[in-house]
């Protein structure tokens, strides 16, 4: 018998929209580096920040554009030295996620920031996923690294990065694209993503976050991706959308980093319920959340109380992230099947 959404007390929302299991597909493990373990990571490596105290850290996150955030964010993740301090990073973020009930993270990783600093590749990638393993055993949550190239640097530079990273090949599930968008279209990297398919990689883009349409159909067309980060901007091209939605292309949508970077900078204004209405797959995720204000659950809370969604979004919301995740399928159906009980319990 098909299942359909019970009725939900529009008070029980926040909470349900917490307690619902989900999978966080759009999130930067360095974009979960608190101001507090900036200082103590600094403390811990002998590195002097160009901040006095927290506060005064916390005060520089004011963001015009996108630039202005990676900005900081390149700077903030220069205290990441050792392997330790990847595990703490990711221990943290899955500690977090956990309790609010991401029961699957598919975590993007930016390896150039760190080696282009003298770090090794072995060092980032042995510390992140100990983390995994180390909060799969703890906590049961399930996690995956994706590599991401930076976009602002060279297809040279991507294809060397790869090259780095090929001796843990098991130890990621895909490679994904991020960084200054503009300027920097797919077609960049046509190549290097031609050879992460060939290696059997998932592909996946950001695409449509500051950049228009066109670069989410490159990123379709030319690198070939399974799912588009962002995408918020296609609702400004009618065939686009309705493209997204026939081919269950997912988008992963980060309400409150759009709102930061003055995608969105009223809430009430974002595209999510136009693409849920248009039928494209689309996901709530978190993107950077020590810099934009929010983890995975204040994300949901935020673009449901500004925009006005109820709960038949947050049932489409959960099951799309199962849909657009790349665990087994067995895996999948388990969390949908909790999350069926999870809205039951809420409608008693
Ligand atoms: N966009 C592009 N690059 C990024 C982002 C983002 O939202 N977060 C971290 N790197
Ligand atoms: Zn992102």
């Amino acid at each position: 018998m098909p299942w359909t959404v019970p009725p939900i007390a529009a008070e029980r929302l926040p909470a349900l929209l917490a307690a619902m299991p989900k999978a966080e597909l759009h999130l930067h493990i360095e974009g979960t580096l608190e101001p507090e373990m900036i200082f103590a990571l600094a403390a811990r490596n002998g590195i002097t920040l160009p901040y006095p105290d927290i506060a005064a850290l916390r005060r520089a996150y004011a963001f015009g554009k996108l630039q202005d955030f990676l900005d900081l964010y390149y700077q903030g993740a220069g205290v990441l030295r050792t392997e330790q301090d990847f595990h703490d990073l990711a221990h943290a973020y899955l500690r977090r996620a956990a309790a609010e009930n991401v029961v699957r993270a598919e975590i993007f990783f930016d390896p150039q920031t760190h080696t282009a600093r003298g770090v090794s590749m072995e060092t980032v990638i042995r510390g992140l996923r100990r983390a995994c393993a180390d909060a799969e055993r703890e906590l049961g949550i399930s996690s995956a690294l994706i590599l991401c190239f930076l976009r602002h640097l060279s297809e040279r530079e991507a294809f060397e990065t790869l090259e780095a990273a090929l001796p843990w090949r098991d130890q990621f599930i895909g490679v994904g694209l991020d960084s200054s968008e503009l300027g920097h279209p797919p077609e960049k990297f046509a190549r290097v993503f031609a050879r992460c398919r060939q290696l059997g990689l998932h592909v996946v883009a950001h695409a449509g976050e500051e950049g228009p349409p066109d670069y989410i159909r490159g990123a379709l067309d030319v690198l070939q991706v399974e799912r588009i980060d962002h995408g918020v901007q296609a609702v400004h091209d009618a065939a686009l959308l309705q493209r997204l939605a026939r081919e269950r292309i997912p988008l992963t949508v980060c309400p409150l980093s759009n709102q930061k970077l003055q995608v969105f900078p009223d809430l009430a204004q974002h595209s999510l319920p136009r693409l849920l209405e248009a039928g494209v797959v689309a996901t709530v995720n978190s993107d950077d959340p020590a810099y934009f204000g929010g983890y995975v659950n204040a994300n949901f809370q935020q673009v449901f109380a500004a925009t006005g969604l109820g709960a038949a979004q947050a049932w489409q919301l959960a099951a799309n992230s199962f849909e657009a995740s790349f665990a087994p399928p067995a895996d999948r159906q388990r969390w949908l099947d909790q999350a069926r009980a999870c809205f039951e319990q809420y409608a008693a």
